[in-house]
C-alpha cells in the first residue's frame, strides 16, 4: 500500500484521480504486483522441470492473463471456455490443465481434442473419456483424504468434498487406464484454498506421491494451487522460500526413486493475483444505529463476494485520508440484502476501526484481484464496474470498460 499526502496512491496515481477518471465503483490493477508474485513463486522452487498453472479462475480478465503468460505461467482452467480463453492469449495447449467437475461428455472433448490434457475428476469421467478416446493422454485428480482452507466452502480435500478420485480407488483407476488403453501421464491433487501452513498441503503432498509412486508411465505430478495470503495485519504469511524448498526437496527425492524427473506442477490462483487488485468505491452516506455506525458506498457484494460469501476479511482503507481520527465502522455496500456488508467475519457483522469516513470520501477494498470480478454479478440490475491496469512505467490501460443497462440486457429475448 502506497501513501502519499494522506491519500491512497497506485503508481503515479492517487485513488481519487482514478476514481475523478473513470467513476465508480472501479477494480484497479497493478502489473508491478502481478510480475513480482509471478517471479517470487517461480524463484522460490529450485526443482526443474516445474510449470505454473495460473488458475484463471481467480480472475479471467485477459490483460492479467497476458501478464502471467509473459512470467512463463500457463493455465488451470475448470471449462472449455476457460479452456478456449487461455488459447485466444496465446497459450499452447500444452501449457494448460482442464480439471473439469462433473464435465460434460462435450466439455472434456472440446478441451481433449484440442491438445489440452484432461484431468478427469471422476471414475465417470475418465470412463466416459476413454470410452469416447480410446488412448488419450489424461491426467487425474486423487482427493488425499487431506483438506485444507480459510473455510468449508473452500476445503476440497477429505470425505466431504466432491471434488477427485478417493486416493484408495486406484485400482480401479488403472482398471479403466487398461479397458481403454489411456495414456495415464499425470496426477493431480488439490487440498483447497487460503492455505498459510504449509504442512496440510505437505500431507496430501505425500499421499498423493504415495499414488504415483504405483502409476508408471507419469509425466507429471501437480499439487494444485491454495497457497493463502495474509489478509489480514495480524496473520503469518506463509514463509514461500522455504515452502519451495521443502516442496523441491520432496520432489526431488521422490523422482530418484521414481528413476526419472517428472514435471513439477502447481496452480495457484490467489497468490498471483490476490494483492494485485483494489476495489474502489465512493462513500455517500453514513447513518447510525444503537449498535453501529454505517458507512455507505457504491459497490456491493455483487462486485466482491468474498465477505460475504465467507465472512472473509480484506483491509478497508480510506483513501481520500489514510491516516486520520478513528472510528468503529460498518462498511456496507447498495445492495438490497441486509448481508451486503464488506466487515465481517463467519458470525456476522463486524465493527472495525478505520480512518473516519465522510460522504465523498473514496473507500478502498483491498486485496481483491482474486476471486473479486471473476465471482461479480449483475444482481439488482447493477453494471459491473470497469477494471483498469496500472502498467509498470506509470501509464493506465481501461481492460475491461464499465457494464451498461444494454449489456446485461443483452441476452434477454
Ligand atoms: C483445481 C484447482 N486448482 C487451483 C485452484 C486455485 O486455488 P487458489 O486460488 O487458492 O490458489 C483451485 C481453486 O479453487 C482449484 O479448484
Amino acid at each position: 500500500m502506497r501513501t502519499a499526502a494522506n491519500q491512497l496512491y497506485f503508481g503515479p496515481h492517487s485513488a481519487a484521480q482514478l476514481c475523478e477518471r473513470y467513476g465508480t465503483p472501479l477494480y484497479v490493477y497493478e502489473e508491478e504486483i502481478l510480475r513480482r508474485q509471478a517471479r517470487e513463486l517461480v524463484g522460490c522452487f529450485s526443482y526443474r522441470p516445474f510449470r505454473v498453472h495460473y488458475a484463471m479462475k481467480a480472475n479471467f480478465n485477459p490483460a492479467i492473463l497476458r501478464i502471467l503468460h509473459e512470467e512463463g505461467c500457463g493455465a488451470d482452467t475448470v471449462s472449455d471456455l476457460e479452456v478456449r480463453l487461455g488459447l485466444e492469449v496465446g497459450m499452447k495447449p500444452e501449457e494448460i490443465i482442464f480439471t473439469g467437475d462433473n464435465s460434460t461428455d462435450e466439455e472434456m472433448l472440446a478441451c481433449h481434442d484440442q491438445g489440452v490434457i484432461v484431468n478427469a475428476g471422476s471414475l465417470s469421467q475418465l470412463d466416459r473419456l476413454g470410452r469416447l478416446r480410446p488412448g488419450a493422454r489424461v491426467s487425474v485428480r486423487i482427493n488425499p483424504d487431506v483438506g485444507a482452507g480459510h473455510h468449508s466452502h473452500c476445503i476440497t480435500g477429505g470425505p466431504h468434498t466432491k471434488f477427485g478420485i478417493y486416493h484408495d480407488l486406484l485400482p480401479e483407476i488403472l482398471a479403466l487406464v487398461q479397458r481403454h488403453r489411456l495414456a495415464l501421464v499425470g496426477i493431480h491433487c488439490h487440498i483447497g484454498t487460503g492455505i498459510l501452513d504449509a504442512a496440510k498441503f505437505l500431507e496430501a503432498m505425500d499421499i498423493t506421491l504415495g499414488v504415483a509412486r504405483k502409476v508408471p508411465g507419469l509425466e507429471f505430478v501437480d499439487f494444485g494451487g491454495g497457497l493463502g495470503i495474509a489478509y489480514r495485519e495480524e496473520q503469518q504469511p506463509l514463509d514461500l522460500r522455504e515452502f519451495g524448498a521443502r516442496v523441491s526437496r520432496h520432489f526431488e527425492k521422490f523422482c530418484g526413486e521414481y528413476g526419472k524427473p517428472l514435471e513439477l506442477k502447481i496452480e495457484p490462483g490467489r497468490f498471483l493475483v490476490c494483492q494485485a487488485g483494489t476495489l474502489l468505491a465512493r462513500v455517500n452516506t453514513l447513518k447510525d444505529t444503537p449498535a453501529h455506525h454505517f458507512v455507505g458506498c457504491d459497490t456491493g457484494f455483487n462486485h466482491l463476494i468474498r465477505p460475504m460469501a465467507y465472512g472473509s476479511y480484506h483491509r478497508i482503507v480510506n483513501a481520500s485520508r489514510v491516516e486520520g481520527p478513528q472510528r468503529q465502522s460498518v462498511l456496507c455496500g447498495n445492495i438490497c440484502e441486509s448481508g451486503d456488508v464488506f466487515t465481517q467475519s463467519s458470525e456476522g457483522i463486524e465493527d472495525r476501526l478505520v480512518s473516519e469516513f465522510r460522504a465523498g470520501d473514496v473507500v478502498a477494498i483491498l486485496d481483491a484481484g482474486a476471486y473479486g470480478m471473476s465471482m461479480s454479478m449483475q444482481y439488482n440490475i447493477r453494471p459491473r464496474p470497469p477494471e483498469v491496469l496500472v502498467g509498470q512505467d506509470g501509464g493506465l490501460r481501461v481492460i475491461r470498460r464499465r457494464e451498461t443497462y444494454e449489456d446485461i440486457m443483452a441476452g434477454y429475448v
